[in-house]
């Protein structure tokens, strides 16, 4: 939990950030968790992944939009991407971040961005994931979310292990046939809205995702840990759910054989692939929740 508090100083100065994103890409370092700047590059690395038996959802990074010319160039890009899914015939949905489409701004218009980019989605049978950001947007997204369900059945949305409202909110969710996924969350939270101790965010994980098996609608199960992992499968086993009605989902670079693994013994895994060039802040968050990602970034500027 030190680790993750100095990550996050790190991560709110724009010295050190600036200086990660000016050389992350060109010396290799931002490569092992991103995708590429651009989407030919993300589209290297998804054609990788679905020729090993993986799916895979796309994230077009950015987030904390600020003015609306932006949050809607933003949504532009979601809506030809869309396209150009479709055009390549790339078996791949999408996730999406509320602030990138104008949350900070005004839940109006995050809701008519994301509504435009569903619409779209629609068109081309498609899915789309609406991320979940810091505690201060939760209530914002699921209402946006909520509103939208009923015209834009291709959306999707994600809840957090170690907020203490999740309970209420997944049971809410599942009686309108929401497709949840579910993963820890990845921000930086006070001990009045979150769990701060692992061993009880892992136990909170385990007992919504018992929810979401009895009484989800194709939920899905993002995390690298492999205990929970066993012991959702031991369930599923168990119980004799079927392996089409839910699906793992795990990060782009993270665990890349155990995705594999997972893969191979019969059970769905979706990769979530980030790509684009603000990478930065999603950078720090995958640094943050691990060590021994620090490390990895440490070996590759040593050249070790
Ligand atoms: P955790 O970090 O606790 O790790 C548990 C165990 O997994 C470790 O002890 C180790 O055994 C193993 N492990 C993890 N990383 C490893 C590695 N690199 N190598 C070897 N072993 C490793 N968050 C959010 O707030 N909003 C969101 O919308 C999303 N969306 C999302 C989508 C997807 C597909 C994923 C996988 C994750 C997210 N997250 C997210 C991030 C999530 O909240 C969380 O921060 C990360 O998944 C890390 O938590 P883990 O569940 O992997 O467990």
């Amino acid at each position: 939990m030190a680790f993750r508090r100095i990550v996050y100083t790190l991560a709110d100065s724009p010295r050190v950030t600036g200086w990660i994103s000016e050389r992350g890409m060109r010396w290799g370092f931002a490569r092992r968790f991103i995708a590429g700047e651009s989407f030919a590059e993300a589209t290297a690395a998804v054609r990788e992944l679905l020729a090993s038996g993986l799916r895979v959802t796309l994230d077009y990074l950015g987030e904390a939009v600020t003015d609306e010319a932006a949050a809607r160039a933003a949504t532009d890009e979601y809506c030809a991407i869309l396209e150009r899914i479709a055009a390549s015939g790339l078996a791949a949905s999408i996730s999406l971040k509320p602030t990138q489409l104008g949350l900070a701004i005004a839940p109006q218009l995050a809701r008519a961005n994301i509504r435009r980019v569903a619409q779209q989605a629609l068109r081309f049978d498609n899915f789309v994931r609406v991320d979940m950001e810091d505690s201060s947007t939760t209530q914002a997204t699921l209402d946006v979310y909520r509103s939208l369900l009923p015209e834009c059945p291709n959306l999707g949305a994600v809840v957090q292990a170690y907020l203490y409202r999740t309970e209420a909110d997944v049971r809410a969710l599942n009686a309108l046939g929401a497709r949840l996924r579910l993963c820890k969350g990845a921000y930086r939270e006070p001990a009045e809205v979150a769990f701060q101790d692992k061993a009880a965010i892992d136990a909170n994980y385990l007992k919504l995702a018992e929810l979401l098996l009895r009484e989800g609608t194709y939920p899905a199960f993002a995390t690298h840990d492999d205990r929970i992992i066993d012991q959702i499968i031991d369930t599923v086993e168990r119980e004799g759910i079927p392996r089409d009605a839910f699906e793992f989902q795990m990060l782009y670079g993270v665990r890349r054989e155990y995705q594999r693994q997972i893969a191979r013994s019969g059970y769905r895994i979706r990769i979530y692939v980030p790509f684009g060039r603000q990478w930065c802040p999603y950078f720090m968050r995958r640094i943050a929740e691990r060590p021994a990602n620090a490390l990895f970034v440490l070996r590759a500027l040593t050249g070790d």
